[in-house]
């Protein structure tokens, strides 16, 4: 499973990356507006010069047409982005028509298994399947995620899942187990994703354990040489 970054902030791509463990980045415009990104062009070069995956960037008009040319602005960068387009009527003929001239779409906001199978046939690259937000509200969000997994493999879909909206380490296991292709994570969870206290006892242990020795060794050279 890819792991993508779910953030703006350049300084946590910039950290995550040197681990080696980023396959792309999905931002959208709340994560702009947190990271106080507002020149989105700027954003992405700096983010680009960091990772090679694909980097989601999402329009905000609201007619097939207007993000058809905010999709084809993001193309004329020349960067590996995704164009994040929501799942609406609109939408769907956006995705149709970017489709058609080979730009890769990311359909976000998706919340039930008929949306992402329409995102799907109209040709999107990737479907974001929101999984804390369906946790929020009482519904099981891996559930979606793991529908999509069978659904897509028996109908050989290329439109790849990504487990969205991850709020803790253990959705990122059960994105897995469900079968996301990527789960796209926000660098707090990652951080918690590396650390267990029983590897922090067993450094500090080792550590001890190697002074110990150390102390030992000029005593055992004296004894040896009487
Ligand atoms: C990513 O593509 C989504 O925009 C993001 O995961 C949403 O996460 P949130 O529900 O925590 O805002």
């Amino acid at each position: 499973m890819k792991i993508f970054l779910d953030t703006a902030k350049v300084e946590e791509i910039r950290r995550a990356s040197s681990w080696g463990v980023v396959d792309g980045v999905t931002t959208n415009p709340s994560l702009l507006a947190r990271a106080g990104r507002a020149d989105v062009e700027t954003a992405i070069r700096e983010i680009a010069s960091l990772v090679q995956g694909p980097i989601s960037v999402e329009v905000i008009s609201n007619t097939a047409e207007g993000m058809v040319e905010e999709a084809r602005r993001f193309a004329s960068w020349k960067l590996n982005t995704a164009v994040k387009i929501p799942m609406t009527e609109e939408g769907l003929k956006a995705v149709r028509m970017l489709a058609a001239e080979g730009i890769k779409t990311n359909v976000t906001l998706v919340f039930s298994v008929p949306q992402a199978l329409l995102a799907a046939k109209a040709g999107a690259s990737f479907v974001s399947p929101f999984v804390g937000r369906l946790d929020d509200v009482g519904q099981e969000g891996m559930e979606l995620v793991r529908d999509l997994a069978r659904i897509f493999t028996h109908y050989g879909f290329s439109t790849e899942i990504i487990a969205a909206s991850i709020r803790h380490p253990m959705h990122v296991v059960e994105a897995a187990r469900a079968g996301a292709h990527i789960a796209t994570v926000p660098f707090s969870v990652l951080t918690r994703m590396l650390q267990h206290p029983l590897t922090d006892v067993g450094i500090q242990r080792f550590l001890e354990d190697w002074e110990r020795l150390q102390a030992q060794v000029p005593s055992a050279a004296g004894a040896a040489k009487v």
